[in-house]
Order: structure tokens, then sequence, then C-alpha cells
């Protein structure tokens, strides 16, 4: 039987710790550092940090792990891969050349123009006085302002007049208010549609396009307020089915990875596409290197193959060996439970209650984004996301009436969630 290493400690990381746990070949897995939830699934390394690669390649070696899957961008930007793989050792995701399509801005866009990929249009600024004389300049607002590099999801602004996009862009290369992240900025041009996530997983050849998926980013409900990490997610995503998704292969991720390839980059890993679908088709927001989060949680449930031969292939670079996966064509959707105050200052270690009611209803599954076992055996919260509640239906209302039903069973002091999530696709047929 395989021994698996997960990397991470979101919810994205217990979907797939679940969902590694249903392949008929895999007997063991751990998972670095792990969370509350993920435990009943996996020996959680809560001592390790994803950033100590020796560490976590000693004990690989010392365990003989089969395959190691990295969950965040972090690592992946930092080279966990080239050094891996310099020890010999079986791992997914790209290299550190690889995942610069997440971790700078600036990168992505230049390949994305080389190969015609349809994104929107946009300057790159290293200096300070052109960024701010070129938004002087700028007479068609709003804007998007984006530091290069990695921002744990918070570096993208959008400006809806000149004083903002003024005031942001000192604040972001004079201000250094992400830090080295921001000392170069992309200015973007405003999409107006739809958004959705495609992901697929490639070893840099074949491509294997999961389901579709949608997350709602903003805090609130009716998409109000600042940006979250996400706040719930349904797959699948409707507007993205169909002719449209051959079109997504064929218009942008192919030409992605062919462009890649032509760099040198043979990239293994995820290929994840945020979209907006503009009335002229989809456009390109950004791409991820690694599974998008809530996306995974409503994504990974639907699958009905074995996620550790499909994993492994990839990074072994023999995926065209592979049937087709097999996907539950019932839809799924996802509600996070936040600790009162996220995305900005919460409370954690709040004694949470229900937890077992929810997950034992059916088609639910409850997976742990912030969460801590106590020494007496209970949950805690540790986190802004602290769970995301999946359910599965006959159609999407039903799947999102399962899984309210299961969050109104699921308490702690300051807990909160969005009430619409999925709204968009409610009425419309999963496929
Ligand atoms: P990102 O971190 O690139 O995913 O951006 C975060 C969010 O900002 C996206 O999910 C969109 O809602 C929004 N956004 C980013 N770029 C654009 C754009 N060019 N036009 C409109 N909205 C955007
Ligand atoms: N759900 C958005 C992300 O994972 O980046």
């Amino acid at each position: 039987m395989k021994k698996v290493l997960v990397i991470g400690s979101g919810g994205r990381e217990h979907a797939l710790c679940e969902a590694l746990s249903r392949s008929p070949q895999v007997g063991q897995i751990f998972c670095a550092p792990g969370n509350g939830g993920i435990a009943d699934l996996a020996e959680c390394l809560s001592d390790y940090l994803a950033g100590d690669f020796a560490g976590l390649a000693d004990f690989v070696e010392a365990q003989s792990i089969d395959l190691t899957v990295v969950g965040p961008e972090n690592p992946l930007v930092d080279g966990i891969v080239d050094y891996f793989q310099e020890r010999g050792l079986s791992v997914f995701g790209p290299t550190k050349a690889g995942a610069q399509l997440e971790g700078s801005k600036a990168f992505c866009k230049d390949l994305m123009a080389r190969h015609h990929v349809p994104t929107a249009g946009y300057r790159v600024f290293d200096e300070f006085d052109d960024a701010h004389g070129y938004l002087q300049s700028l007479d068609y607002y709003p804007v998007v302002l984006k530091a290069d590099g990695l921002a744990a999801g918070k570096g993208v602004v959008i400006c809806e007049n000149r004083e903002d996009a003024l005031a942001t862009i000192t604040d972001m290369m004079e201000a250094k208010r992400f830090g080295e992240a921001s000392t170069k900025v992309v200015v973007e041009e405003f999409l107006r549609g739809e958004e959705a996530s495609v992901h697929a997983v490639t070893d840099g050849e074949t491509l294997m396009i999961f389901p579709t998926a949608q997350d709602h980013k903003a805090v609130h409900d009716g998409d109000k307020g600042p940006n979250t990490g996400g706040m719930g997610a349904y797959s699948p995503a409707p507007i993205v089915e169909g002719p449209m998704l051959r079109k997504i292969e064929r218009d942008i991720l192919l030409p992605v990875l062919d462009g890649l390839r032509k760099l040198g980059i043979r990239y293994r890993g995820v290929l994840y596409a945020g979209l907006m679908i503009t009335k002229g088709g989809p456009r390109v927001i950004e791409f991820n290197a690694r599974f998008g989060d809530p996306e995974t949680e409503v994504m990974l449930p639907r699958l009905k193959s074995d996620l550790y031969a499909i994993l492994k292939a990839a990074a072994d670079g023999k995926l065209s060996e592979l049937d087709p996966p097999e996907f539950d064509e019932r839809p799924c959707v996802g509600v996070v439970m936040a600790s009162g105050g996220y995305p900005g200052p919460y409370a954690a270690g709040k004694p949470m209650y229900g937890l077992e009611d929810a997950g034992a209803q059916p088609d639910v599954t409850v997976f742990h984004a912030g969460t801590r076992l106590r020494d007496d055996g209970g949950l805690s919260t540790a986190g802004g996301r602290v769970v995301c509640v999946t359910a599965r239906g006959d159609d999407f209302r039903d799947a999102r009436d399962k899984a309210y039903g299961a969050v109104g069973r699921i308490r702690w002091e300051g807990a909160f969630y969005r009430t619409d999530i999925a709204h968009r696709a409610i009425g419309k047929q999963p496929v």
C-alpha cells in the first residue's frame, strides 16, 4: 500500500486527504502540518512547517513515502518541488520556474500576451514615476492594480477613479504595502462579467480537466464587502460548461502549456485558470499553480476516480496512460463558516459544537480549514475560515439546502457565513 504526504493545513488539504483516503492504493496519509479535521484521516505532522524543505524531505525518505502533494502556493514558488526532485523524491506540483505563473503576475501576463491568450489589457511598471504618470493620464476607470508577487490573495486593488489609483500606486510602490511583492506592479483593464474557475491536472504534455467551479470571494451576501480567501463555492459552474469549456481548453489552457514548454518548463501540477466570462468570451484574470480553495472542497467530493493514480501519474509524466477521470454528475455546494471579524482581525480558540452531527447528514462532508484538536478531544477554532460545509444534491437547490441544513447544526461563538452561496446556479441544470 502507498504512503502519501500532503503539505498544507486548510480546507483544500482536508479535501485532498479525503479523496486520497478513498484511493484503493493508499494505505497511509501524513499531513504537514494538517488541522483538527485532517487528523481523522491522516497523521498530522504539526511540528513541520511547509517551508522546512529539508525536514520534510528527511521525513519522506525515512518513511519511504511514495508521493508528496503540495497544497499551497508559497512552498511551490519557493522551490519545494525542485528541492524534492534533486533528492530523487516523487512530488506533485510545478517547479519554481513553473510556479512563476502564480508567483509573478508580470511573468504570467507576458506569457499570455506572447501566445495570444485572451486576458485583460495591461502594462507592467517597475518605476513608481512611470506608473504614476501613466495613471495620471488614464481616462477610463475603474482600473485594476496588482502587486506582481504573492500577497496572500490581498495584492489586487480595484480603483474606481484616478485619485484612488494614485493613492494606491503610492501605497504599493512607495510605502511598499506588500513588501517585495509590490516593487513591480501590473496595471490592468477592468473586466466585467461572471467569474469561474477551471482546473486541469497536467504532466506538462497531457491535460486532464477537472470539474468547473465558481467561488464567492466577497465576505457578505450579494458580493458585498472586502474580498476573502473565498466564502463558499459550487461545482460545476454552468456558465463554463459544454462548448465554453472546450474553448477554454483550446484557447487558454493548451496555449499556456505550450508557452511554458517553449520556455523549457515541463509543468507538472495544477493549472488553475481564474476566468471572467465577458460578453466577448472568456478572459483570464489570473493563473494559479495549485488547487483553489474552496473550489477543491466542492470538486473533489465529485471525483469517482482514484486521485492518487492521477496525481502520481502527473508527477511521473505518465498522465496519458490514464483513462479520463470520472465525476459524479450531481452538483456540490460548499458554505464556508468563518470567525467573526474575518477577513479582519478575529478571535481564535473558540470551542466548536455540532460538527459530528453536521457531518453525519446524508451527502454532507465537513472540511476543516482552521480548526485545532484540543487535548480533551474537542475542537476549537484556529483561523479566519474555519470549516467548509459541503453537500451533494440532485440539483443545485437540493445541494444548497443540504449544505445549509448542516451549517445550522454547527455552532461557536462569533460564527458567520454567507446565506447566498450558489445563488447564480440555482435553477440551472448542472451540465
Ligand atoms: P486575483 O487575486 O488576481 O484573483 O484577483 C482577485 C479578484 O479581483 C478576482 O477574483 C476578481 O474578482 C478581481 N479582479 C482581478 N482582476 C480583475 C480584472 N482585470 N477585472 C475585474 N476584476 C478583477
Ligand atoms: N478560490 C481562489 C483561490 O484559491 O485562489
